[in-house]
């Protein structure tokens, strides 16, 4: 059978032993001597003005060693807003200043640090603080605010095309959708200690993304050189986005740290991890889209709201994919951020294109039914030969293939062209699907590539990896290009002392690093080849760059039977090892030539109960343009985590607030519901696996955001398939299906 992304050979991933042997090492889990625990009291209104504080109980209880709020903060560089001259701080800390004044801004702020000997001694201490405050009226209740236009910061729009094209479309649908907050809830939480060598430098470990990222920002809020601030992230149980940001616990560590000068670990509790690390925002979109007679989209108009907090603006890219993802003349988008007293969003998993395309790609699907056509048919009939919004070439495009290699696994000739026809064993039967979209960029980065006297190489780049399987995928990306075995080459990360590399993100750290990793991989064989003219009598006349670099050495391509192994060619050159290190640029003037983006298309089929309205997926095809795929497992397990993350979306996950009070009511995996092993159909991955000629020389575009945008639209178009009726307001459960009129 040809190959659907069934588990390959492809030897374990690189870091597997460590993980399920318990060896990998996690930020919380460093053993450092002396070691105080941070404890975050957190506010219990959402917003106002702290009065008091009475700290007398807590601080005699048994352990405590200090407790830290606005009322002793010690003065923190980055925390002023101004230099001593009276002009703005430029290096001032980004985000929310713990511990810093005593505004209330949402529910749930630390606003105090207890900390203590032991974490049980510290979590004692924390219910004694007596804290009164001064309440002022807030707002939480997204539905509510955004229908007052005049709460919502000014609009970023776009359009371009004739607006009259959609006033005349011969078919037109309109819908609004709403999507929840939804929670990253990565198995680790988040956790910082934070050890302090000196007056002015000091280690930390951290759960982060991004280590040379945070490594900048604790130096910045302690005006100290970068160099003197180590980052140390060897492994991350997880983090969605979650991670790209240093939340409370870093600064609140660092600082509990210096003043008691010792040091201290400050871990988030699961409630707290529901809103100091960052959410998927809230969002309310509007979709219109309109058609000729033949299906061809002749307008889109996306408007969407999503929210922010008080006291930062964070936007996405809600509206974007609605702009390129097909070719329409006429396209007008409009987006909105709306400031509540609620902590501040972040990225999470396909931020921005993920709500985006839950509207768009529903949408679509129901125009192919008033239409009459099919779901797919109607994409086809609507591909973008180039991007219509940059009007440039795409640098690979297999939406296509997807679309044709989805339809034969889901065995798509099943699906009932109108919707509720079908059923199986009493339960009505659907079929949907939807895709994903998502950019496709490559940063800087820099690799170490070491050979050592044994032959063995490392590589080495300050970045971590929060799942995906970076470091097997860079081993990959080294044993071709060397043609060395996998078991010869390791990859070192998590450590900021390393060459600097990117913060895993946004899709792009395949592309970016394993660049530089080639580069070094290139730089390295030339080296190789140099050495073997200069000290192999049997290579003295030869051209170097006709040598042959494979199998763990050298040897001439005119007589393969003169072969230097590696090792052996270090000690004739006299070189205790060879050592590179490979800067890569990021993105080339080709690539600004042309659009670069990953795409997918997902399949689903769902059961629905037409008594309960109980929904059951019973299978998931998952299909993918991400270019060339590097490492098979990885990346099909990059595919099934969407697949989970989608289902989550579209069926489970909301986060919930009480107005009244402003507190989150479901801050727990009791109330918050993701979903489970019995949740998780058959899922059948496939990829185009056609390497990207523009992008960069390894030819592999970014997988971890496509795997889920678009998933939750297939399920909500599988669900209309199924029974008839829409469900635009996620996550679907049996209750909206019975209220739904259409
Ligand atoms: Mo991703 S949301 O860029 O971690």
């Amino acid at each position: 059978m040809e190959n659907n992304w069934l588990p390959v050979n492809e030897g374990p991933r690189a870091d597997a032993l460590d993980k399920v042997t318990g060896k990998a090492t996690y930020a919380a889990e460093h053993r450092v001597s002396n070691l105080a625990h941070g404890v975050f009291v957190c506010s219990t209104i959402a917003k106002g003005i702290i009065q008091s504080i009475d700290e007398a109980a807590a601080l005699k209880a048994e352990g405590v060693i200090d407790i830290i709020s606005y009322k002793n903060c010690p003065a923190i560089p980055g925390y002023a807003p101004q230099l001593a001259d009276g002009t703005r701080n430029p290096k001032q800390w980004w985000g929310m200043k713990v511990l810093y004044d005593n505004q209330v801004r949402f529910y749930g702020q630390p606003i105090a640090l207890v900390v203590a000997e032991t974490l049980e001694q510290a979590n004692a201490a924390s219910l004694l603080l007596k804290i009164t405050y001064q309440k002022e009226s807030f707002e939480t209740d997204f539905n509510l605010a955004r229908k007052d236009p005049s709460k919502a910061k000014p609009p970023s729009t776009y359009s371009r095309g004739n607006a009259s094209n959609y006033e005349q479309a011969a078919v037109k649908v309109e819908g609004e959708f709403t999507i929840p907050i939804e929670v990253h809830s990565p198995m680790e939480l988040q956790a910082t200690i934070a050890v302090w060598e000196a007056e002015d430098k000091l280690t930390v470990y951290d759960k982060t993304q991004g280590p040379k990222a945070t490594q900048g920002a604790i130096a910045r809020l302690f005006n100290i050189p970068d160099k003197n601030v180590r980052v140390i992230v060897d492994y991350v149980g997880g983090a969605f986005g979650n991670a790209l940001r240093n939340w409370h616990n870093v600064p609140a560590a660092c600082i509990a740290a210096k003043k008691i000068n010792r040091p201290v670990k400050v871990i988030l509790t699961r409630p707290q991890m529901f809103n100091l690390t960052g959410y998927r925002p809230q969002s309310w979109q509007q979709l219109k889209i309109g058609a000729d007679a033949t299906g061809k989209f002749v307008g889109i108009i996306h408007t969407a709201i999503s929210n922010t907090s008080r006291y930062e603006e964070f936007r996405e890219g809600i509206v974007n994919a609605s702009r390129f993802l097909y070719a329409c003349d006429y396209v007008d988008t409009n987006y909105r951020i709306l400031p509540l007293d609620v902590s501040t969003p972040t990225w999470m998993r396909g931020p921005g294109e993920a709500s985006g395309c839950f509207a768009l790609e529903s949408s679509i699907d129901q125009l192919s039914y008033v239409l009459n056509m099919d779901p797919v048919e109607l994409r086809i009939k609507n591909f973008a030969e180039k991007n219509p919004e940059s009007k440039l070439p795409w640098s690979s495009n297999y939406l296509k293939e997807c679309y044709d290699k989805g339809r034969t696994l889901i065995n798509w000739a099943n699906r009932p062209q109108k919707p509720g026809s079908l059923q199986e064993n009493g339960w009505l039967v659907g079929y949907g699907m939807a895709n994903g979209v998502f950019g496709a960029g490559r940063s800087q980065a820099s690799v170490r590539a070491i050979l050592q006297a044994n032959g063995n190489l490392v590589l080495q780049s300050a970045v971590s990896d929060m799942g995906p399987g970076t470091t097997t995928a860079m081993t990959k990306i080294a044993s071709e290009n060397l043609l060395l075995p996998l078991d010869k080459i390791s990859f070192k990360l998590g450590d900021s002392e390393l060459p600097p590399g990117p913060t895993q993100g946004g899709s792009t750290t395949t592309s970016t690093l394993g660049t530089a990793v080639y580069l070094a991989c290139e730089a390295l064989k030339k080296s190789l080849r140099t050495l073997a003219v200069e000290n192999v009598p049997a290579f003295k006349n030869l051209d170097a760059s006709t040598l042959v670099i494979k199998e763990g050495g050298v040897s001439a391509s005119i007589d393969k039977e003169v072969f230097i192994s590696n090792a052996d060619l270090l000690k004739l050159g006299n070189k205790p090892f060879l050592e590179i290190t490979q800067d890569s640029q990021g993105t080339s003037a080709m690539e600004l030539k042309h659009a670069t983006n990953s795409f997918s298309s997902h399949f689903v089929k769902v059961l629905v109960n037409p008594k309960t309205l109980k929904i059951k997926i019973t299978e998931v095809v998952t299909t993918a343009d991400a270019g060339k795929i590097i490492s098979e497992n990885t990346a099909r397990s990059q595919m099934l985590g969407g697949v989970v993350g989608g289902i989550g979306m579209a069926l489970f996950e909301e986060l919930k607030f009480d107005h009244y009070t402003g507190a989150i009511t479901n801050a727990s995996f009791a109330g918050y519901q993701v979903p489970l092993h019995p949740d998780i159909p058959k899922t059948t991955v496939w990829f185009v696996n056609k390497p990207d000629p523009i992008i960069n020389p390894i030819g592999a575009k970014g997988l971890g955001e496509i795997a889920f945008i678009g998933l939750a639209a297939a399920i909500a178009n599988a669900v209309y398939n199924a029974t008839g009726k829409r469900v635009r307001n996620l996550p679907i459960t049996p209750e909206k299906l019975k209220e739904a009129k259409i």
